[in-house]
């Protein structure tokens, strides 16, 4: 039985194969035609098979892909935002036969992963899906890049999980959503939120975070630990700096550190969405949607994250998106605030830009500590510093 909130669609989906079912599918891959598959497919492989993509039991088959990029719903209704692809080679597609089954094969490792059904082959607009998911069909948005980086044929069908990724390092931070559920629900939590980041916790997310830790049982801090792109600062250097905010700064029996194991798209208001549902899965009851959430460059204005729940029913959601305005440092309250509780002129308040904060971290020099702890700004400057002398070498 499924413990806590009600997963997206209904139920927890398993397609992770374990014992006797798992030696058969193995000897069965060693007849089947392989395809080598990315680390980004391999994270979508591994999603899928624990259940944090329910409803999905594997990559989808056009009539989803096409209501996904036009209507941010599975074909059968539920809400869904993100196309969640398997692309192959024109090539490979004319030799692949429906009904075929096919062992996908991480290229870097040559594990076998899943097993994948051959349900359907389409080729796909992949203007059209960059223009519906992305906002913008323009290469310089990294998700876009993405896209177009891969072919425009895609493969659908259910999958079956033969082996599962060993992460490099984290390890004890890797939680599976029905372990997640289990954990919240032990430690007594029944509201718990959600909170996704690709960066290192600033005084920012720190506050809406325990604005939010105020109405609730629990925080999961949630990092995404998947592909992302190149300046963002790397999934290790930011462990190192959310254990320590948390060890100083949170109070341990409220708080849960576990990664989100997922890509990033920068698909901002799409992705607000996706993110939502998925950590419903995890076993959250809310999710902290903050200003321009999962955004890049300038493509989304500051609140479409936001305003893109609008389309939709709580019932639909089924998690509760908890909206914060942008938040900053102001001089004259003397605290974090957001123009909902703060009604000085923003010349009082304190903003620096990624890219400003980035140069400063490059150079050792600590912003100021209403913008970054200065235990989180040390692990930054350490890790530039690392990863400064790994790229020289
Ligand atoms: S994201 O791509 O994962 O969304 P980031 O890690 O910066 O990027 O943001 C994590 C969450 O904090 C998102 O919900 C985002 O909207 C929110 N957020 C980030 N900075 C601020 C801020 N200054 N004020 C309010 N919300 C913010």
């Amino acid at each position: 039985m499924t413990v806590g909130i009600t997963p997206h669609g209904g139920e927890l989906v398993n397609r992770v194969a374990t014992g006797q079912e798992r030696e058969q599918l193995l000897q069965l891959a060693k007849t089947l035609r392989t395809i080598p598959v990315s680390a980004w497919t391999v994270s979508d492989i591994d999603l899928i098979g624990v259940g944090a993509f329910s409803p999905l039991t594997g990559f989808m088959k056009k009539d989803d892909y096409q209501s996904v990029v036009h209507q941010m719903k599975l074909a059968n209704g539920i809400v869904w935002s993100i196309p969640i692809t398997f692309a192959v080679e024109e090539k490979l597609a004319q030799e692949l036969t429906i009904g075929e089954k096919v062992a996908l094969v991480g290229q870097n490792d040559g594990v076998t992963y899943a097993i994948l059904n051959v349900e359907e082959i389409y080729a796909v607009d992949q203007k059209e899906e960059a223009i519906n998911v992305y906002k913008t069909d323009d290469i310089a948005h990294p998700g876009v890049a993405k896209l177009y980086e891969r072919p425009s044929t895609y493969v659908g069908g259910a999958i079956q999980v033969v082996n599962r990724p060993t992460p490099e390092k984290f390890r004890e931070f890797y939680f599976d959503p029905s372990e997640t559920r289990r954990i919240f629900s032990e430690k007594g939590w029944k509201t718990v939120v959600g909170f996704q980041t690709r960066n290192p916790v600033h005084r920012a997310h720190e506050y809406i975070q325990k604005s939010a830790m105020e109405i609730v049982d629990g925080l999961f801090l949630n990092p995404l630990v998947g592909e992302t792109k190149s300046d963002d600062i790397s999934a290790d250097v930011r462990m190192k700096s959310y254990l320590a905010l948390l060890e100083n700064y949170y109070p341990k029996d409220r708080v849960f550190l576990g990664v989100f194991p997922a890509a990033m798209r920068y698909a901002g208001p799409r992705e607000a969405i996706f993110h939502a549902t998925v950590r419903k899965n995890y076993g959250c009851t809310h999710f902290i949607v903050g200003r321009d959430h999962a955004g890049v460059g300038d493509y989304y204005g500051t609140y479409d994250a936001q305003k893109i729940f609008s389309n939709f029913t709580p019932e639909e959601i089924g998690i509760t998106p908890l909206f914060f305005e942008h938040s900053f440092f102001c001089k004259v309250c003397g605290n974090m605030a957001s123009s909902k509780t703060c009604p000085h002129d923003a010349s009082e308040h304190l903003h620096l830009s990624g890219t400003k904060v980035r140069a400063m971290l490059r150079d050792g020099i600590r912003p100021p500590e209403q913008f970054s702890r200065p235990v989180v700004a040390d692990i930054l400057i350490e890790g530039m510093k690392e990863q400064e002398s790994a790229s020289l070498k």
